[in-house]
C-alpha cells in the first residue's frame, strides 16, 4: 500500500486527484483551509484518507507535514496543488497573497519533502505549477511570476535528486476550476480529465507534463516567439 499527502485537496485538481489515489488504494493525507470541504471528500472512501485542515500561509507547514505522515504511517507521493493567483494586476494585497503560497509556503513545503525523501531514499514530489510559468503577463504579473519561480525550483530539484526520488513539474494551461483565469479561455480540460493525465504523469514518473498535452505547443510557441513581438500580444 503506497501513502500520499495533497496540498490543496478540498477542490478542484486535487480534489480529483485525491480521489483517483484513494481508487488506486493510497492512504491520503488531505489538506487545505476548508474542512467542510475535505471531510465531503473523505465521505466519498472514509479507510482511504486522513484529513487535516491547514492553511498553508499562517501554519507551520513543516509541522503539519510530519504529524500527518506520522498519521498516515508513511509518505511516497507528495502532491502540492494549494495555489492562488487572481487576474488584476498591480493590488499589493492580492499580490502579497500569491506570494505568500505559490512562493514562500511552496519553497518551505518543497524543502521539507526534499529532505524527507532524501532522508527515506525515496520518494515522489509532484507540484501543480502551470503554463502561465513560461512567459510574463500584464494581466497578473505575481502568479505569472510565482509560477515561474515554481518552475525554476522544481527544475533544480531535479537536479538535487539522486536514484529513487522524482519530481514532476505539472503545467496545466486551462482546467475548469475557480483558478482558471481569464476571459478567453479556450482549451479548457475538465478536473477529471487534468487529474487522470496528471496521475498517469505520475506512474511514469515524467519530469514535465502538460495538462492537456496539447498545451504543448503553447508551451513551445511561446518559449520561441521573441520578447520584441512577444510585447505586443
Ligand atoms: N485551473 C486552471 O486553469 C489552472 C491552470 C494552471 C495552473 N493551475 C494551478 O493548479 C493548482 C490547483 O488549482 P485548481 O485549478 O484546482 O483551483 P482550486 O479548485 O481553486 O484549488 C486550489 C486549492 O488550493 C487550496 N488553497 C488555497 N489557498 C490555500 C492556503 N492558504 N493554504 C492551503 N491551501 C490553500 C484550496 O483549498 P482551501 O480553499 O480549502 O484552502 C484548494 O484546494 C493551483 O496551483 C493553480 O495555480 C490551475
Amino acid at each position: 500500500m503506497k501513502r500520499a499527502i495533497i496540498i490543496g485537496a478540498s477542490s478542484g485538481i486535487g480534489k480529483e486527484l485525491a480521489l483517483i489515489l484513494a481508487n488506486k488504494n493510497y492512504t491520503v493525507g488531505i489538506t487545505g483551509r476548508k474542512a467542510q470541504k475535505l471531510l465531503e471528500v473523505k465521505n466519498t472512501n472514509p479507510s482511504r484518507f486522513i484529513v487535516k485542515p491547514f492553511d498553508c500561509t499562517t501554519e507551520n507547514n513543516s509541522e503539519k507535514l510530519t504529524d500527518l505522515v506520522n498519521e498516515i504511517g508513511g509518505l511516497d507521493l507528495l502532491i502540492m496543488s494549494s495555489g492562488t493567483g487572481d487576474d488584476v494586476a498591480l493590488d499589493y494585497s492580492q499580490d502579497q497573497k500569491t506570494i505568500q503560497l505559490n512562493v514562500l509556503a511552496f519553497t518551505e513545503i518543497m524543502n521539507w519533502a526534499f529532505n524527507f525523501f532524501k532522508d527515506q531514499g525515496h520518494g515522489h514530489i509532484t507540484a501543480i505549477s502551470s503554463v502561465a510559468g513560461l512567459r510574463g503577463s500584464k494581466y497578473a504579473p505575481s502568479y505569472f511570476a510565482s509560477k515561474a519561480f515554481q518552475i525554476n525550483y522544481l527544475e533544480s530539484l531535479r537536479k538535487l535528486a539522486k536514484n529513487n526520488i522524482y519530481i514532476t513539474d505539472v503545467r496545466p494551461g486551462y482546467v475548469d476550476t475557480a483558478m482558471a483565469l481569464g476571459d478567453n479561455l479556450f482549451w479548457v480540460a475538465s478536473k477529471e480529465k487534468a487529474a487522470k493525465q496528471i496521475y498517469r504523469s505520475i506512474e511514469k514518473k515524467r519530469d514535465v507534463v502538460y495538462i492537456t498535452k496539447r498545451w504543448r505547443l503553447i508551451a513551445w510557441a511561446l518559449k520561441l516567439v521573441p520578447y520584441w513581438i512577444y510585447k505586443w500580444l
